[in-house]
């Protein structure tokens, strides 16, 4: 994370993380060591900081912003419990998931009370468009979640359905961080549909990178283990390319390693991605994203702020090399 986009906000953003600790408090202590193991991993919180810069694009960052972002993170926080648990992953943020430190019927459960813990900060909130639009956001995110289970080991999925997925169960939630900045400056819908638009973009971009890092990336920069994707049976866009541009040699490697789940196939299926041109054109899309997103800040009075927003954008992308 660029250091001078954090430093624009890092007062708030120190708030953040107080408002953060503090509401993991419990008196059950296993909701505390589980929320302190993930939280205390760090991650790049840029949900949070996506809220504070969006509030200051848009007029300055209000005490409900603060608040908000703690929320933002929250439901994150949540989610990638729940989903490290279906993914059955182990590395998370650097160190072993909650799952592979606590077991998965703790994980689910703590991931429930934080995402809970989240909705009783929003009804403090005491805006009621906000509340709706989270409603909204949180019921697409579990939405989006369930249908990339349902298509799991399908070779079949079509790029439209791919798209459908990675926009509800990731770019929903960065949508909902700029959109949620603005109704809290009870912004016009204009404004509000614009930070929506730029969020929503930069989520797919965002996501088109981790897949694509899922295959290409470092886990000692990533914090996560490569290989993931394939031992579910996830079809990301390498593979939907590798199978759309490949000869019939390809399609079958990767069909099956996809409808068998088979982690074992990992080199060989990285070699067809590979000969196919596979991370060239995920690069390619995630960038075509970044620069919608970018485009979508057009209404936007010019601000630091603003450029920040654009900074932000472009790191989505920039972590692929
Ligand atoms: C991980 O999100 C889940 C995805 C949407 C790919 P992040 O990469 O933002 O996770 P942290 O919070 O920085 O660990
Ligand atoms: C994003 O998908 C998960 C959520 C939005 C909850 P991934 O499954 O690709 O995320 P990582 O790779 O585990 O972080
Ligand atoms: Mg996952
Ligand atoms: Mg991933």
């Amino acid at each position: 994370m660029d250091v001078t986009i954090k430093d624009r906000v890092a007062a708030e953003f120190a708030q953040v993380d107080e408002v953060i600790v503090s509401m993991l408090q419990s008196d059950v202590e296993m909701v505390e060591s589980i929320g302190h193991h993930i939280v205390q991993a760090g991650g790049k919180r840029m949900r949070p900081l996506l809220v504070l810069l969006s509030a200051q694009a848009l007029g300055g960052i209000e005490p409900s912003h603060i608040q908000f972002a703690a929320v933002v993170e929250f439901i994150h926080t949540a989610t990638l419990l729940h989903d490290d648990v279906v993914d059955l992953s182990t590395l998370r943020r650097g160190r072993p998931t909650a799952n592979a430190a606590f077991g998965n019927a703790p994980s689910v459960l703590v991931g429930d009370f934080i995402y809970t813990r989240a909705f009783q900060l929003m009804v403090q909130l005491n805006h009621m468009p906000l509340l709706a639009h989270m409603a909204e956001t949180t019921n697409t995110i579990a939405a989006g979640e369930v249908m990339q289970l349902v298509h799991a080991g399908d070779p079949d999925t079509q790029a439209d359905q791919y798209q459908e997925i990675i926009r509800r169960k990731t770019a929903a939630l960065f949508a909902a961080a700029c959109h949620g900045a603005a109704l809290l400056h009870n912004a016009d819908s204009t404004i509000a549909a614009t930070m929506h638009d730029y969020g929503m973009n930069l989520g797919i971009a965002f996501q088109l990178a981790d897949d694509l890092l899922d295959y290409a990336g470092d886990p000692s920069l990533t914090g996560k283990n490569i290989g993931d994707d394939l031992s579910e049976g996830k079809i990301t866009l390498p593979l939907l390319h590798a199978l759309k541009v490949g000869d019939a040699n390809d399609r079958r490697i990767v069909a099956e390693a996809l409808r068998t789940k088979n982690g074992d196939a990992f080199a060989e299926v990285m070699a067809v991605v590979q000969r196919t041109g596979g991370l060239e054109a995920t690069r390619d899309a995630a960038m075509k994203h970044q620069q919608q997103a970018t485009a979508a800040l057009g209404p936007l009075n010019t601000s630091p702020a603003r450029d920040a927003l654009h900074q932000m954008a472009n790191q989505a992308v920039d972590r692929l090399g």
